[in-house]
């Protein structure tokens, strides 16, 4: 069956991340992390579950790797518990059954031919550094230094490809602008922005002192992961389409900008609005915090690639904000989402628009200077089942529009991940959404994992290196 080749350089991996998959929430000497905290308050979680014991990954991460070689992957994505390693957050008292376990899995990985790529941030900050101020603590910068040399020292002989930290944005807005997820702070139109500058001062120093102190011996590389999902205006009218561009820049500018554009800082458009939004609210400065010269130099050119993490694209139109909900991100943006007639999975965030990602990757070569991309995140939400073929369909849609990307546009894309390996606890969703190429029984106290179609569809892909559009996947009757 005729298909289109893969570029050679491109490899092909999936994704996990610590909270959503190991379980062992209190095993041996871990302390709690902001969401074991937000997990055990009561309705914080749509469904009341929690990630208490997850996929069990702790102790099942031998079938994980099974997976993982079933599928054929070139490299495995999944991210350190910061309190799991470092019990007290600092980095004077190592865990030793913390530095086993990712010894163990890393050591493992690399047994059986598969790349560990290291998240050293997916959300899970220990709650001790959050009793000090979390994100809003400009010492967090030092803090997230002193982690992750820790981490360079302890791994970095054989993980050669890090990820400080998986979408600020997220962070930012859903944890300390708003309730959605840990810390759950709430402060709205102001500890986004805070936590904004501190993760990029956060994510700079960890890049400085592996430049500085590592690259030379260990020879990886250190990025960050920035959400990329994309905006477009809803109509073509001159309004929508400012609005949409915004929306771009208030979503991905505020942390591509300051990294990876030659004049650095905070985007022009998002000072703009923000000082002005700010003033007209009676505020004596504007809410979004300045950059000292030194800073904006120091964060200059802090990533070794642009880690892209991709859902959907969200189509836009110039409106005020129609919530009490004042000061905000959102009213800053002064534009409104529009819900357009397309095909999705579950939620919102799995609206199937291929050609998106094809224009957020070229946003992305054009505003960032080319950068090397690697696709950290690419999936689709369900309730379930095994047969997922529009699951499928996405994968092989969104691929081909990445294909475009690579040779008609000449998009630098050298990684491409799927999330997730398998079903996980979906922050605030709790464990009704369903991500993964493998489902989990959570019924079973093993945690049975079978592989869904798109499993089978991954695993021909990888194992082709072609993409076939009309190639439809079969249940095969195995189970880990
Ligand atoms: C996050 C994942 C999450 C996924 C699906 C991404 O924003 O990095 O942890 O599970 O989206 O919602």
């Amino acid at each position: 069956m005729a298909g289109r080749k893969l570029p050679n350089n491109l490899k092909l991996g999936v994704a996990t991340s610590a909270y959503q998959i190991e379980g062992a929430w209190n095993s041996d000497d871990k302390t709690p992390s902001i969401w074991d905290v937000m997990c055990h308050q009561p309705n914080n979680i749509e469904d009341n579950t929690t990630g208490d014991d997850a996929c069990k990954s702790y102790y099942f991460y031998k079938r994980d790797i099974d997976m993982l070689k079933f599928l054929g992957v070139d490299f495995y994505r999944f991210s350190i518990n910061w309190t799991r390693l470092f019990p007290n957050g600092f980095t004077n008292i190592t865990s030793s059954a913390g530095l086993d376990y990712y010894n163990n899995l890393i050591n493992e990985l690399l047994a059986n031919n598969i790349e560990p790529v290291v998240t050293m941030y997916h959300w899970d900050l220990p709650q001790k550094l959050q009793d000090l101020g979390g994100w809003a603590n400009p010492l967090i910068a030092y803090w997230f230094e002193d982690y992750a040399r820790g981490l360079y020292k302890l791994f970095g002989d054989r993980v050669k490809t890090w990820i400080t930290i998986n979408e600020p944005h997220q962070i930012a807005v859903f944890g300390c602008g708003m309730d959605m997820l840990a810390p759950r702070i709430n402060c709205h139109g102001i500890g986004e922005y805070l936590a904004a500058k501190n993760i990029l001062m956060a994510h700079a120093r960890a890049w400085h002192i592996y430049d500085e102190e590592f690259r030379k011996s260990q020879n990886g590389v250190c990025g960050i992961v920035i959400a990329s999902d994309f905006a477009q205006g809803a109509t073509n009218n001159i309004k929508d389409v400012e609005a949409s561009v915004d929306a771009v820049e208030f979503h991905i500018g505020l942390y591509s900008h300051p990294i990876f554009s030659s004049d650095g800082d905070f985007p022009e458009r998002v000072k703009r609005r923000v000082a002005a939004k700010s003033l007209e609210q009676g505020y004596p400065r504007s809410r979004l915090p300045e950059f000292t010269n030194d800073e904006i130099e120091y964060l200059k050119g802090t990533s070794d690639f642009f880690g892209f993490n991709h859902y959907t694209t969200y189509f836009y139109t110039r409106a005020n904000y129609e919530s009490s909900i004042i000061p905000s991100f959102y009213d800053d943006i002064g534009a409104k989402i529009v819900e357009m007639n397309f095909e999705k999975g579950v939620t919102f965030q799995c609206t199937i628009v291929p050609k998106g990602i094809r224009r957020a990757l070229n946003w992305v070569k054009d505003t960032c200077n080319n950068p090397n991309i690697m696709i950290f995140e690419n999936g689709f939400d369900s309730y379930g089942g095994l047969n997922d073929l529009n699951r499928v369909s996405y994968y092989r849609q969104y691929f081909d529009d990445i294909l475009d990307a690579i040779e008609i546009d000449g998009c630098n894309i050298t990684r491409y991940t799927a999330w997730s390996l398998m079903d996980n606890f979906e922050w605030a969703s709790g464990s009704r959404l369903k991500f993964g190429l493998f489902q989990v029984d959570y019924d079973d106290e093993n945690r049975k994992r079978s592989p869904r179609c798109s499993a089978i569809w991954y695993k021909q892909l990888i194992s082709t290196r072609t993409l076939n559009l009309n190639y439809v996947p079969l249940l095969e009757d195995i189970c880990f």
